[in-house]
């Protein structure tokens, strides 16, 4: 099985994200060796959960959530909001932590509250130096200057540069890892070539929904 996330940032408006959504779901081609994860804006999830609730294959995941349960949080959402409405969640993205300052240990409480209610996490790492839940069901390796400033084109790392951190890592058997990092149609085939990686997260190269289907698709094993 391959992960295709789709981390769309703060871009799009709902109609946009519901045109992005009928244009996907018309030009990817389905397998059930394939997991799409969809990661909106926060405001979009529940009408596009209503425009896949038959499709299998593709599910949502919040791109972020509170290091809160409840309370006295202005602006917060909650794994315990988000449960039911996700099925996965990115944490620790390293926009959180560059932008908003976002520590370790918010991230620690973010995923013990994002498994607590039943949502799979995506725990991303910038480099062998950052520590994660040993618990989590997925690693991201993210190295920060391989992130795109928006349209997918940069330097991402090579096969062989992200094997050697995920061997560093020591990532326990059950945790699952995955490559971010200018990942786009053009480098997706040599990421999916090697069965150590086990999927990807794009940012950039996911706003355009016919691209992102070309880098779906171009996975057929
Ligand atoms: P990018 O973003 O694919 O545009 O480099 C990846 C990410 O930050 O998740």
């Amino acid at each position: 099985m391959k992960y295709f996330i789709a981390n769309w940032k703060a871009n799009k408006t709902l109609p946009e994200s519901i045109e992005w959504m009928k244009t996907f779901l018309l030009s990817y081609e389905r397998s059930p060796k394939k997991q799409i994860v969809v990661c909106p804006p926060l405001p979009f999830i529940i009408p596009l959960s209503q425009m896949i609730a038959e499709v299998s294959g593709i599910a949502l995941g919040a791109q972020d959530l509170s290091a809160y349960e409840q309370g006295t949080y202005t602006g917060e959402v909650s794994a315990r909001m988000l449960s039911g409405l996700v099925s996965f969640t990115i944490i620790n993205h390293s926009e959180r932590i560059v932008h908003f300052h976002e520590s370790a240990t918010m991230s620690f409480q973010k995923s013990k509250l994002a498994h607590k209610f039943g949502i799979t996490r995506f725990y991303c790492v910038r480099g062998i130096e950052e520590t994660f839940p040993e618990d989590v069901e997925f690693v991201c390796y993210e190295p920060v200057e391989t992130i795109s400033s928006g349209d997918g084109y940069g330097n991402g790392k090579s096969v062989e540069e992200i094997l050697t951190v995920k061997t560093n890592l020591l990532l326990s058997q059950k945790t699952q890892f995955l490559y971010g990092g200018s990942v786009n149609e053009k480098t997706v085939h040599s990421y999916l070539s090697t069965k150590e990686i086990d999927g990807l997260l794009i940012g950039g190269a996911s706003l355009d929904p016919e691209r992102f289907s070309r880098i779906v698709n171009s996975y057929s094993e």
